[in-house]
C-alpha cells in the first residue's frame, strides 16, 4: 500500500498553480491506487522554524548533553524526516521565488537534511540514507528555465535535484509549468500540459 507524503510550499493559498497540479494529481493517484493515503505538510500553512541555535546546537550536541530547548528542536526534525520515511511517494509543490525554492522549503530542508539520520558520511564520501521512494515535482515559473536564455538561472529544478539526491533520493519525476507569467493562451497551455504529463505518470 502506497503512503503519500505531500508537502506545498506556495504561499498563495488561493489559486496556486503548483497547489493545483499536485493536489490533483494525488487525488488522481488515490483513485487508481485505492488504499493509498496521504500525509500533508504545509510548510506555508503550518511553518517550520528556520534553522537556529537549539537545532544546530542539537545536531551536533552530544544526546546526553542536550538541554530541553534542544530536545524540542530535535523533535521537530525528528516528526519531519519520519515522515519522508514512512512515505513511499513524496509529493511536492514548489513555486520558483527569485529563481530558487520559497524559504519555507529551504527550512524544511534544513531539518531533513540531517546527518546521521538521513545521510552518512562514509570513507568514499557522503552516502544518502533514504533509498526506495519515488518523488514527483510540481514546479511552477512566471518564466520558462527548461531551455532559452533563462536556464542557467534554474537553481530551483538543479538544486532540488541535488539536495535530494544527496539523502538518497534519485527517482525524480519533474513537471514543470513555467511561463506562467505570460499570461492568457501561454499560462494556460503550460498548464494544461503539466496536467498531459500528471495523467501520464498517475498509472
Ligand atoms: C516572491 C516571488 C518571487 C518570484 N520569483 C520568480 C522568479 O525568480 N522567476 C520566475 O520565473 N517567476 C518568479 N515568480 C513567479 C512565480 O514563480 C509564479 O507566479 C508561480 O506561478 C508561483 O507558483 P504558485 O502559482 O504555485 O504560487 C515569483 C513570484 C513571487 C511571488
Amino acid at each position: 500500500m502506497s503512503q503519500i507524503l505531500l508537502v506545498q510550499s506556495s504561499s498563495n493559498l488561493g489559486s496556486s498553480v503548483s497547489r493545483d497540479l499536485s493536489e490533483g494529481f494525488v487525488r488522481d493517484y488515490q483513485a487508481a491506487h485505492p488504499g493509498a493515503t496521504v500525509t500533508r505538510r504545509d510548510l506555508v500553512s503550518n511553518p517550520v522554524p528556520h534553522l537556529g541555535v537549539d537545532l544546530l546546537g542539537a545536531m551536533f550536541g552530544k544526546p546526553e548533553a542536550l538541554d530541553e530547548a534542544q530536545v524540542a528542536a530535535l523533535a521537530i526534525s525528528n516528526t519531519l524526516i519520519d515522515e519522508i520515511a514512512a512515505a513511499s511517494l513524496i509529493v511536492m509543490g514548489v513555486p520558483m521565488y527569485n529563481f530558487s525554492i520559497p524559504s519555507a522549503l529551504k527550512a524544511w530542508i534544513d531539518h531533513v537534511v540531517r546527518a546521521g539520520r538521513t545521510f552518512e558520511y562514509t570513507a568514499n564520501g557522503p552516502k544518502g540514507l533514504v533509498t526506495g521512494k519515488k518523488l514527483v515535482l510540481f514546479l511552477a515559473s512566471g518564466g520558462v528555465y527548461s531551455d532559452g536564455p533563462f536556464k542557467p538561472y534554474d537553481f530551483q529544478q538543479t538544486y532540488l535535484r541535488t539536495i535530494f539526491g544527496f539523502i538518497g533520493i534519485t527517482d525524480v519525476t519533474i513537471i514543470r509549468a513555467e511561463g506562467l507569467a505570460f499570461g492568457g493562451d501561454k499560462a494556460a497551455g503550460a498548464i494544461a500540459e503539466a496536467r498531459v504529463q500528471t495523467t501520464a505518470i498517475t498509472a
